[in-house]
């Protein structure tokens, strides 16, 4: 089966996002283990195979597709000062996750390709789920500030 350019073109942004997501997710893994902070580092380690998982799901619809897979323009890492910096910009990410899932998704549905428009909601919940995790990671430093 052959992919339209514009199914295509969600498909590599997508991609890119969530590669650029692991690269960022797995970056500051490090850096909070070098703080000391074990917790921290394996809960952003645990984001890292998340969204790896979102990047395997993509692929195998790019194949089905014939899509070469084209991430070739990963965001650079951004890390952050403190852990509130750091949810802060991984809030942003996140945010632009959904901004995109939606809208390929969208897309999907006016075209009504309701396959690809499933796989697009379903990654979506879980990029809304992610948002509101590092909501309530935020909440919980503001409200001890031991982080
Ligand atoms: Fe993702
Ligand atoms: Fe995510």
């Amino acid at each position: 089966m052959i992919a339209n350019p514009r199914l295509a073109g969600f498909f590599n942004r997508a991609l890119s996002h969530e590669m650029a997501a692991v690269q960022q997710y797995l970056m500051q893994s490090r850096l909070a283990a070098l703080w000391g902070m074990g917790d921290l580092s394996s809960h952003f380690r645990r984001d890292v195979d998340e969204e790896l998982a979102h990047a395997e799901r993509l692929m195998e619809r790019m194949l089905y597709f014939g899509i070469p897979a084209n991430a070739t323009q990963l965001s650079p890492v951004r890390l952050g000062r403190t852990v509130a910096e750091i949810l802060d910009i991984n809030r942003d990410i996140e945010l632009e996750a959904v901004r995109l899932y939606e809208e390929a998704a969208g897309y999907c549905e006016r075209v009504r390709d309701y396959e690809n428009r499933d796989i697009f909601a379903a990654i979506l919940q879980e990029e809304i789920a992610h948002l509101e995790d590092i909501g309530r990671m935020k909440k919980s430093l503001s409200a001890t500030e031991v982080l």
